[in-house]
């Protein structure tokens, strides 16, 4: 049976299904992530890796596991996984599809409308002296939802999917924009834009100081993907002159943002700290996942849900 290398303790007891299979756990007993030193020492001697996406596994750590047969990402993005490293060595790679994609489209749509309407702003508001004087006619007015143009970056995946349907229950109008789509011409057209691609070395920086000239003053931006889709520095000139209404994130690149980063100076700007898939069932159903993954592989079976490539 084999030793399977845990890098945090997860909600549910999913994991007890590796131990009852008979595998043993060496579970990372901290709060935060090991290191890449601790990670490495981790997985020494491991035949399974389960970790999470503020995990680094690359030639290093591969490495230092020489008998590793399968790593479990706990996440559905797979942007810290070195995929060529892996497939060099043989190891399957698995993820965690589908179980957080309504999660991740409620926070969306939470993060659009709290940008559509400024509720970071107006919350602020209240709770400043004299910030709420009395019912302004014309104080705090947003977005409506209805008829509004919103351009789905990634949107035939399954999260922009999910985000689709239920921005056409508000009455927006969708335009879910792929790979060979022109994003440009799209972004021009724009009253929202929000990403859901993976990040890949052609995604990385794909909202970068063009495109957010090309979409119309006043547009909003929303980020439930990953950070690094976006040219931060772009993004807080765009926010601090005006050009763009308002950026809603729950990724940034790096996570955690560090408290005295610029973009946190930049206005209208709401930074959530990555918690899209955060609900009670999504976060037991990835560790279910995960766990599928790895005693599939252990087994010697092709993983039920392996990474795409
Ligand atoms: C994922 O699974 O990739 C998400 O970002 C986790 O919330």
């Amino acid at each position: 049976m084999a030793l399977v290398a845990v890098t945090r303790r997860l909600p549910g007891d999913a994991l007890d299904r590796l131990v009852a299979a008979g595998h043993e756990l060496r579970v990372w007993p901290g709060p935060l992530p090991p290191s890449a030193t601790e990670l490495r020492a981790l997985v020494a001697g491991a035949e399974g890796l389960l970790c999470l996406l503020t995990d680094r596994v690359d030639d290093a750590l591969l490495d230092a596991a020489p008998g590793l047969r399968a790593v479990a990402n706990y996440a559905v993005g797979v942007d810290n996984v070195d995929l060529d490293a892996t497939a060099r060595r043989g190891i399957p790679v698995g993820n965690t599809p589908d179980v957080l994609t309504d999660a991740t489209a409620d926070l969306t749509m939470a993060l659009l409308l709290a940008a559509a309407r400024g509720l970071p702003d107006a919350a602020a508001a209240v709770r400043r002296p004299g910030g709420w004087r009395t019912w302004e006619p014309a104080g705090w007015l947003g977005l409506e939802l209805r008829g509004a143009r919103l351009v789905l970056v990634g949107g035939a995946g399954r999260i922009g999917r999910a985000v689709h349907e239920r921005a056409a229950a508000f009455g927006m109008d969708v335009l879910p924009v792929g790979r060979g789509d022109d994003l440009h011409a799209a972004a021009a057209r724009a009253d929202v834009v929000s990403l859901h691609c993976p990040l890949t070395e052609r995604t990385r920086g794909l909202v970068d100081a063009a495109l957010l000239r090309r979409l119309p003053q006043g547009a909003l931006l929303v980020n439930t993907a990953r950070g690094a889709l976006v040219d931060q520095d772009a993004l807080a000139a765009a926010l601090h002159d005006g050009h763009l209404g308002a950026a809603a994130l729950d990724v940034t690149d790096p996570e955690p943002l560090p408290h005295d980063h610029p973009l946190l100076d930049a206005p209208n700007l709401l930074v959530l700290p990555h918690v899209g898939s955060a609900t009670h069932a999504a976060r037991g159903r990835m560790a279910d996942r995960a766990v599928d993954n790895l005693l599939a592989a252990l087994d010697g079976r092709p993983m039920p849900y392996p990474a795409d490539r």
